[in-house]
């Protein structure tokens, strides 16, 4: 319960600072009635220019999402196409598909990546600062102090 509490008022946060800050974020929604029935998230992620991607510039594409009952009238689409318009002076859009959304996602243009995607999940602080303590030892060769 505290955990949830915890989650709800950093996404709060999360939306608050971010919502009009239009040069990382674009936050596209449908209403229907004064309702949210659809959503999608582009944030732009910093990264190191390099030959295939000059600009280091990477937009994340997440929170894809419509209600059950207003699925199959083009909503996700077209939150989809305006995060794409949105995008400025980035190299490419990145997300994670799901089965449901692969064929949106293919028929405006997106293939999928050969590399496979990984991640590691920093559940705490405190594993945070094993993995950073990790880094000195690797930097130094040795344990820190
Ligand atoms: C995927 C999702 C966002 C699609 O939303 P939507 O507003 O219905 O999408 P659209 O209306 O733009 O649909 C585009 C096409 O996919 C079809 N489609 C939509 N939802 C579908 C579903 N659940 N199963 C099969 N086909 C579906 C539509 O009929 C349409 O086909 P068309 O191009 O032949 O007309 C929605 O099903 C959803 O919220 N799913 C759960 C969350 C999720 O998986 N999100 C994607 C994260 S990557």
């Amino acid at each position: 319960m505290r955990i949830e509490r915890c989650r709800r008022a950093r996404a709060r946060r999360w939306f608050a600072r971010y919502v009009d800050d239009d040069s990382s974020t674009r936050i596209s929604v449908f209403d229907f009635q004064g309702e949210l029935v659809a959503t999608a998230i582009g944030t732009v992620e910093l990264g190191v220019p390099n030959v295939l991607y000059p600009k280091g510039r990477t937009v994340r594409l997440a929170n894809v999402i419509t209600l059950p009952w207003h699925r199959g009238q083009g909503y996700a689409t077209a939150l989809v196409r305006d995060v794409i318009a949105w995008v400025m002076d980035a190299d490419r859009v990145d997300l994670s598909a799901t089965s449901e959304g692969q064929r949106i996602y293919e028929q405006l243009g997106f293939s999928f990546i050969s590399a496979p995607r990984m991640k590691l999940v920093l559940e705490n602080s405190s594993r945070k600062r094993t993995s950073t303590t990790g880094l000195v030892e690797l930097m130094v060769g040795r344990r820190p102090g």
